[in-house]
This record gives C-alpha cells, sequence and structure tokens, in this order.
C-alpha cells in the first residue's frame, strides 16, 4: 500500500494520540508454527461436546441475526443468578471478562486517582491504570510469588486508593490468598476493591463471593473462559451489589454481547454437571502434571490452584520453548513479567496432551 503523506506527516498522525496509549506495547501472545499440544493461553483444552454442539446448531437457525440483542443478555443474567446463587440484579455481563476490565477504568479512574494494584498479576489491571492514567502503586510479591499481604495494607492507608485489585487464584503464578486476606484488603480499603475469580472453580479456597452481601464496595469478576471453556465466545460478568451494578450500566456501551453467545451461555448451564466433571479432570491433571514436573531434576514448580502451574527449569525459557515448540508444544516464557524471569507456565491439557508435553520437555532437558 501506498500512503501519501500529502496534508500531515505519520509522525504528527500519531502524537494525536493520549501519549497513555502511544506509550503502550501491542498484546500479543505469539506462538510457533504447527502447534499440536496448546498448553499457553490457560484454556479448557476440551471443546463442547458435539450432541451439544448440534443442539446449538439447530438453536442458532432459529436466531434473528438481523435483530439487536437486548441491551443486556437478560436470559443469561438469570441463568447465571441461579447457577451462581447471587441476584440477577447484582450481574453484569461483559464480552469476555477483560473488556468488563475497561468498564472499572471508565467508572472510577480519573487522571491521578490512586490504585493499589499487587505484583505480578494478570497484566490487563495495570494497562487498565496506566490508560485512564491512574497514580498507580504495585507492591511486589514475597519471595515465595505470594501477594504481600501486610504491604498491600499499608499502600492502602498511605495512598487510599479508590480502587484495590487482586487476583486469586492469580494468573500468572497460580496462587491462592485466603479469605481472611481478601476479607483484610476489603475492610481497609477506602475505595471499591476487585477480586478477579477467573479460576475460582479450581481453587480449595473459600470465593470472596461469601463476603460479598457485606460489602457493597466489593466487584468480584468471573469468566466462561475457563472452566467452562468458552474461551472463544467472550463471555464474563461481574457480581456486586445491584446498586453498583446499575451505576456501572450507566457507562456501559449496549449490546456488548451477542445472541450467539447468550444461547452458548445458557446451553451449556444447562449441563453443569458437564462443568463439574471438566473442572474435576483439569484439577487432577494439574496435580498430575505439578507432580511429574517438581520430579524432574532441577524443575521447580510453583503450588498452583488453577488450571495451570508457573514453573522453571535450569535452562533458558527460550531454548526451552524452541525445544517444545520442535515436538508442537506451545507453553508461555512469564519472562515479560520482572519477577517472573526465567518461567515458564502450562496449562493442564487433556491426559494425552499433558503426557507429550512432559515426553518432550524431559527431552529437551536431557
Ligand atoms: C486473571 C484473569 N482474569 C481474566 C481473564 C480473562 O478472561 P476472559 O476470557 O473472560 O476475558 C484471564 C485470562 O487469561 C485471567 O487470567
Amino acid at each position: 500500500m501506498t500512503i501519501s503523506q500529502t496534508t500531515r506527516t505519520l509522525d504528527e498522525v500519531l502524537n494525536y494520540f493520549r501519549p497513555a496509549v502511544r506509550s503502550e506495547k501491542p498484546y500479543i501472545v505469539g506462538g510457533v508454527p504447527d502447534v499440536t499440544v496448546k498448553l499457553n493461553q490457560n484454556e479448557c483444552p476440551l471443546d463442547l461436546p458435539a450432541a451439544l454442539k448440534a443442539e446449538l446448531a439447530e438453536t442458532f437457525l432459529q436466531i434473528s441475526l438481523n435483530r439487536y440483542p437486548n441491551e443486556q443478555p437478560d436470559a443469561l443474567r438469570y441463568a447465571i443468578a441461579e447457577h451462581v446463587d447471587w441476584d440477577a440484579d447484582g450481574i453484569l455481563i461483559g464480552n469476555g471478562s477483560n473488556e468488563l476490565t475497561y468498564t472499572f477504568g471508565l467508572c472510577f479512574i480519573d487522571s491521578g486517582t490512586p490504585v493499589v494494584l499487587p505484583r505480578p498479576m494478570f497484566a490487563l489491571y495495570e494497562k487498565v491504570a496506566r490508560l485512564f492514567d491512574a497514580d498507580l502503586t504495585q507492591i511486589a510479591p514475597r519471595d515465595d510469588l505470594r501477594f504481600d499481604v501486610p504491604a498491600i495494607l499499608d499502600a492502602i492507608q498511605r495512598t487510599q486508593p479508590a480502587l484495590v485489585v487482586l487476583t486469586t487464584p492469580n494468573n500468572p503464578t497460580g496462587l491462592s490468598l485466603p479469605l481472611e486476606d481478601v476479607q483484610a484488603v476489603v475492610e481497609a480499603a477506602p475505595g471499591m476493591v476487585v477480586v478477579d475469580e477467573a479460576y475460582v472453580e479450581f481453587t480449595e479456597e473459600v470465593s470472596a463471593q461469601t463476603i460479598l452481601a457485606d460489602h457493597p464496595h466489593l466487584i468480584l469478576l468471573r469468566t466462561f473462559s475457563k472452566a467452562c471453556g468458552l474461551a472463544g465466545m467472550r463471555l464474563g460478568f461481574l457480581l456486586a451489589h445491584p446498586a453498583v451494578i446499575t451505576e456501572m450500566m450507566k457507562s456501559r456501551l449496549p449490546f456488548m454481547v451477542d445472541r450467539l453467545s447468550e444461547a452458548t451461555a445458557l446451553a451449556l448451564l444447562q449441563h453443569p454437571d458437564l462443568i463439574d466433571q471438566r473442572t474435576a479432570l483439569l484439577k487432577s491433571e494439574r496435580q498430575k502434571l505439578s507432580v511429574a514436573l517438581a520430579a524432574l531434576d532441577g524443575v521447580s514448580v510453583v503450588p498452583s490452584q488453577a488450571n495451570f502451574l508457573l514453573f522453571r527449569t535450569p535452562l533458558a525459557p527460550e531454548t526451552v520453548m524452541q525445544g517444545l515448540g520442535e515436538s508442537g508444544v506451545l507453553v508461555r516464557n512469564m519472562g515479560g513479567y520482572p519477577e517472573l524471569r526465567g518461567f515458564l507456565r502450562v496449562n493442564a491439557g487433556t491426559p494425552d496432551e499433558n503426557k507429550a508435553f512432559l515426553v518432550a520437555l524431559k527431552q529437551v532437558l536431557s
């Protein structure tokens, strides 16, 4: 493509962007060609069963694609309310939970607003804080990579943040926070607290939902992408006090959830046993993987309560990625997080995929 620069230079045009946007880097997952064992994005390795997809194909034939969906997918809101046992008016559904994090920026962050984020945390929260020009305080982890709760409490006291985010189980570490720690942060916070529970189905810790009714400044984030296996459909949701959800809705674009996604999630929620079986399988596969990795010479594994494991080997992550790639296995190099240089992340796949990963890793390490 030839672009003539008759009226302005490209540099001039790019300078029209807000500095907060210009200084960002594009989000690129990266990969290797010919992946047969894809364990790099904490996805569910199993697609919906063919019978359920066939049922959905029938449903799709009935859906009028020329019509807008509702402003909010109400049928799904009621189904989620029943599934998670929370008031439907206290539920907000988004186009993936990632998309909902922008709503936190729109609702709670003006330029210079204090925000506290422990590290290392799912990178999107930091990005949202930067994009909305927050005054960001990040809290370094303990040596074992767990969130440093006393340091978080200290930062809350010092900076009086309008927003604190916790992720439990945390991505990228897989570590869970005990409910007492979540509660201590919620009680200390003078503003909103978001607890990202994208991996809640995989943890033995108690969900912050047990304290949600008592704390209207608490918001929980959940997703259909992990235990529910619908990452390709883009559905996530928030649980909060109905008044908080009503207020948040004012900042939202309407029609964010399309009719096909709503129908798919509705069909899945009619089979809660399927979600439970798959969650149990992935928890057991994660456990087996963890034991197998720890048994390898020089390999250390972070104890995970999610559907993935953070681990390191005596080799550079790039070397391991390259070697695994040659066997068609893809994991994630976590070196982008300064605290996690040298670490890789692998999600639990099917039993066959996990075996293939372990065989390939043993080969690389020998
Ligand atoms: C902590 C955390 N929250 C949210 C998400 C995003 O989920 P969604 O697919 O709903 O946007 C992820 C995805 O990896 C995650 O790790």
